[in-house]
Order: C-alpha cells, then structure tokens, then sequence
C-alpha cells in the first residue's frame, strides 16, 4: 500500500513525520483522520468535542444510539476517563496495549462527549498497540474516538485502501500504515464487578481471559442490548453469504480455509490468527468480483476462530 491512493477521494499518504504533524493539526481543529490500528482501520476524531464527533457519526451513517470507542496512550489516561477496578485493572496490565476493549463505568468528570458514549453510564476504552495510532494519541495528546472506518454495515476495512473506497469522498486524510496486523476487530469485555462478559468476541480469546481473571466469563444478561453495534445485521457484505461450503457453485466467489482451497485461501496451513488477518481483505475482494454470491469454507470454532465465525455468522445472516 503507499501513495498509489492518492487518486482516490480522500487522500492516503503513507505514514511518516509530516502527516502526523498534518493528522494532530487537523484533530485539533475538530477534524476527522482515518488511522491504522492493529485491528482494524479507525476513523478517529477528539472524543471530547462534540462536534468532531458528531462529524464521525454523520461520515458513517452510523446510528447515534451505537456508541464509539475511546482509545488512549496508556492505563493512566484510560483512568481518567472509566473507573477501574481490581478486574479491569488486571486485564489491563496483561493485555494493554492490545486488541482488547474495556467497558467501565464513566468517571464523574468524564471530559468525553456525550455522543461518544450515546447516553450510557459506561464508556469502551482500548489502548492501542499500532504505532501510527501511539504516535498519533502521543503526538496530539487528545483521547481519540474511533469507530471501524467504513460505512455504517459494511465490512470493516484492513487497508488503506477498503477505507478510501468506503469513506475516501468524506475523510480528507487517511493515514496508511499497511495492512492491520490481527484483521478483525477488538475484543470487548464489560466489567460487571468481580465478573465479567464478553460483548464482541475478537483476537484476545476467552481462554485468554479466563486465565487472567481466574475464571470465566459470566453469561447472564441483564436483559439490555449492551452492545449496541452487535446487532446482527453488522458486518454486511452486499452479497448473499453461504457459510460450510465444502465445495463452491458456479455463481459463487469462494473463500476457503486449509484443505478448502477456494479461489483464494485464507491459510493453507489452517493458522487461524492468519485467517482472521485476512478475512475482511478476502470478503472485500469477494465483493468487488463479478459472481454475485459469496461461499466460505468451514472454519474451526477454536481460540480466535470464534471471532471468525462470529463475524461470519453475522455476514450470512444480513441477506
Ligand atoms: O478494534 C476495534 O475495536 C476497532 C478499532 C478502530 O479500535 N474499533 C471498532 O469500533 O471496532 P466500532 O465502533 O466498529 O465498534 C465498537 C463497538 C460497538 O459494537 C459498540 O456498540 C460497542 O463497541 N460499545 C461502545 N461503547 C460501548 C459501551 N459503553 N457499552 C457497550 N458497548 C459499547
Ligand atoms: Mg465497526
């Protein structure tokens, strides 16, 4: 990926000193800036202008009632903004900074926008591992929202380039830090007291959690959708989608896995964390091929193919 984007809309300039200089100066004056992140590419603005957030929401298309992710340099500053107990804290210290997302209970003087948090008492924080968003977060010294950067029910993007494609006409600077290294977006756990959920599974697994916390996660609901994003029809490709398809029909694009080989192949060595990083790439390309319907291998439930067949579920069940 590099500047060969350039024609597209908004404009990807690869990484370097100058467009960090360029991408604080348009935060600051309440701007949006598509960034890398080691999930996913975020659509990133300051979480405690309104304005700036509200400009995120509009971009997406996204509803006002799914509320974004705070993402901040360190625990420290996460503090400032949630309430962290022994739990949280833990999980923090192991997993931070990394593919995890943690919701907390806001601070009582929580500088963030309300929008952010869309009128919850919670507030979703991460702390990034990319070093384009650490230097971006380190640079501006702003806590950054940052929502997945396509439009609102459709895939999430990998490269620069899925991001100037979904959204290029609306975000004017699209930092390009190649392509993300897990592929697939964060693991969100809330802290309920001494126990925990999982909202989104993601790359950090619950066996991960499990031995961090002592035990497993709970999975009593209070009855509430607590993570509003996760409705079902998210993670939309604008295709049918056939999941377990061992073989492929002629009208298909065919995604396969392993020993499935498919027209192209997320891991020939069945490696699932491979699969994951190139599983939103593959249903992009699969999308732009001329076969209208798109086929998936199986893929093993296990670690973080839970994710995998999360966000495979959800794409087959949007048509
Ligand atoms: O890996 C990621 O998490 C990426 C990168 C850019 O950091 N971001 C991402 O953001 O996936 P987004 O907006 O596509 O998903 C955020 C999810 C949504 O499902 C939202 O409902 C949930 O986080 N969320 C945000 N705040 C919440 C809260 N207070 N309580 C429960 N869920 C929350
Ligand atoms: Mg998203």
């Amino acid at each position: 990926m590099s500047g060969s984007n350039d024609h597209i809309g908004g404009e990807a300039r690869r990484y370097g000193a100058a467009t960090i200089a360029d991408a604080v100066a348009r935060l600051r004056e309440g701007g949006l800036v598509a960034v890398p992140t080691e999930t996913v590419y975020g659509l990133a603005a300051d979480s405690t202008d309104a304005a700036a957030v509200a400009k995120i929401y509009r971009a997406k298309g996204r509803p006002d009632f799914n509320p974004l992710i705070v993402h901040v340099l360190d625990l420290d500053a996460a503090r400032t903004l949630g309430q962290f107990n022994e739990l949280a804290i833990c999980f923090a210290k192991a997993l931070w900074p990394g593919p995890l997302t943690l919701v907390v209970p806001k601070t009582a003087d929580c500088p963030v926008a309300a929008a952010v948090t869309a009128g919850l008492d919670t507030i979703a924080l991460r702390v990034p591992a990319h070093p384009v968003m650490r230097e971006l977060l380190a640079a501006s010294g702003l806590y950054l929202a940052a929502p997945s950067a396509n439009r609102s029910g459709a895939i999430s993007p990998t490269t620069a380039d899925h991001v100037a494609r979904s959204l290029g006409s609306v975000v004017p600077l699209i930092l390009d830090g190649g392509a993300c290294k897990r592929g697939i977006e964060s693991t969100i756990v809330a802290i309920d007291g001494s126990d925990y959920r999982i909202l989104r599974p993601g790359p950090v697994t619950p066996a991960q959690l499990e031995s961090i916390a002592g035990k497993p996660a709970s999975t009593v609901t209070n009855g509430k959708i607590e993570a509003p994003g996760q409705m079902l029809s998210h993670y939309a490709p604008s295709k049918p989608v056939r999941l377990d398809a061992q073989t492929t029909r002629s009208d298909e694009y065919h995604i396969g896995f392993g020993p499935v080989a498919g027209d192209t192949n997320l891991s020939v060595n069945a490696d699932l964390a491979e699969a994951a990083s190139l599983l939103f790439a593959a249903l992009h390309h699969a999308e732009a091929s001329t076969k209208p319907r798109i086929a998936v291998a199986p893929i093993p439930e296990g670690g973080i193919g839970l994710a995998l067949n999360d966000r495979l579920r959800r794409a087959a069940s949007a048509k």
